[in-house]
């Protein structure tokens, strides 16, 4: 497999879940060859579902006696949060290489998009806790779409998905690390049944209610904001630092690109919720409704 693999159309299904060829191998590693500690978090996502703004977050919310966010050292200002919190399957199997996280410091934070079952059994047997962030699966189809398209067209001069092709395979379920519904729900249903381990958090939720949805962020991994905290702005200090008016508009965030090729900017869009009506038409909005309530009927979940 090549780069190219990335966004090819090449999509082989393990463990009831679709991978390119480069993903079911970075995967594959993760299951072999990952040693999970106890205090090891995961921020779990679907593609496109803020991935980047969680990292960022816990990032910032897990060191913030390190760096206060006024400081002007704060690592968020000079590098971007998929290099600071790696994804657990690229950074373990690069290249044919397996990576080494034997410098890490504990806890260690890392990204996945791996689905529940798929995760490596040490994760399985360890007390790691997980942070899970979903988001309603019309504005995730159309990040994808303009994620997907973007880097086709800058990084290998290849044309345009169309919108009818990409959304045909996302409704029957054949997208990166899809079904998306089954990914949303089986850790959903998790978080009912273990709390203290799964935390299930919505993109929606987080644009509605930051302050709200940080705390209970915040208090999940056993590292509360107090008082103190909430009133001389060390919270909303967070949030701003953590937004994406700030973190787009972050030189490194403008010019640099992860290791695997991607400019960062790809990550940074719009950042709002309901974009998708710019893209889907109303029939396209009405299937996904549709399929959206009938896979989450019974659950007590909803978008
Ligand atoms: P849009 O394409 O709708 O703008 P991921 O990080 O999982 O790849 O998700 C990318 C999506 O999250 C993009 O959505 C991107 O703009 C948005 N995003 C990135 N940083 C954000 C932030 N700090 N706050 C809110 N949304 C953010």
């Amino acid at each position: 497999p090549t780069e190219k693999d990335w966004v090819a159309n090449h999509l082989h299904q393990y463990q009831g879940f679709w991978h390119t060829t480069r993903q079911l191998q970075a995967v594959l590693a993760c299951q072999r060859h990952f040693q999970a500690e106890d205090s090891d978090i995961l921020l779990v996502t679907t593609p496109k579902s803020g991935t980047t703004w969680l990292k960022a977050m816990v990032f910032a919310l897990m060191n913030r006696d390190r760096y206060p966010n006024n400081n002007d050292h704060h690592p968020l200002l000079s590098e971007n949060p998929h290099v600071l919190v790696p994804f657990l399957e690229l950074r373990l199997y690069i290249d044919g290489r397996v990576g080494d996280f034997t410098t890490f410091t504990s806890p260690r934070l890392f990204g996945t998009h791996l689905p529940l079952g798929s995760l490596p059994e040490t994760v399985k047997n360890l007390p790691c806790k997980l942070v899970y962030l979903c988001r309603n699966p019309k504005d995730t189809l159309a990040s994808l779409w303009h994620f997907t398209n973007k880097l086709r067209k800058k990084g290998m001069g290849m044309g345009t998905n169309s919108l009818e092709w990409s959304f045909d395979k996302f409704t029957r379920g054949v997208s990166l690390y899809g079904p998306f519904w089954d990914h949303v729900l089986e850790y959903w249903k998790e978080s009912l049944e273990n709390p203290e381990r799964v935390l299930f958090l919505k993109y929606e939720d987080m644009k509605e209610q930051p302050k709200v949805q940080v705390s209970k962020l915040a208090k999940f991994l056993g590292r509360p904001f107090s008082l103190q905290e909430v009133t001389n702005g060390a919270l909303d200090g967070i949030l701003k630092l953590c937004s994406f008016e700030n973190l787009s508009n972050l030189e490194v965030n403008k010019t640099g690109k992860l290791d695997t090729g991607e400019d960062f900017n790809t990550f940074f869009r719009q950042g709002e919720v309901g974009d998708a009506k710019n893209l889907l038409t109303p029939q396209m909005i009405e299937e996904l409704d549709q399929i959206t309530r009938e896979k989450l009927h019974g659950y007590g979940l909803k978008f």
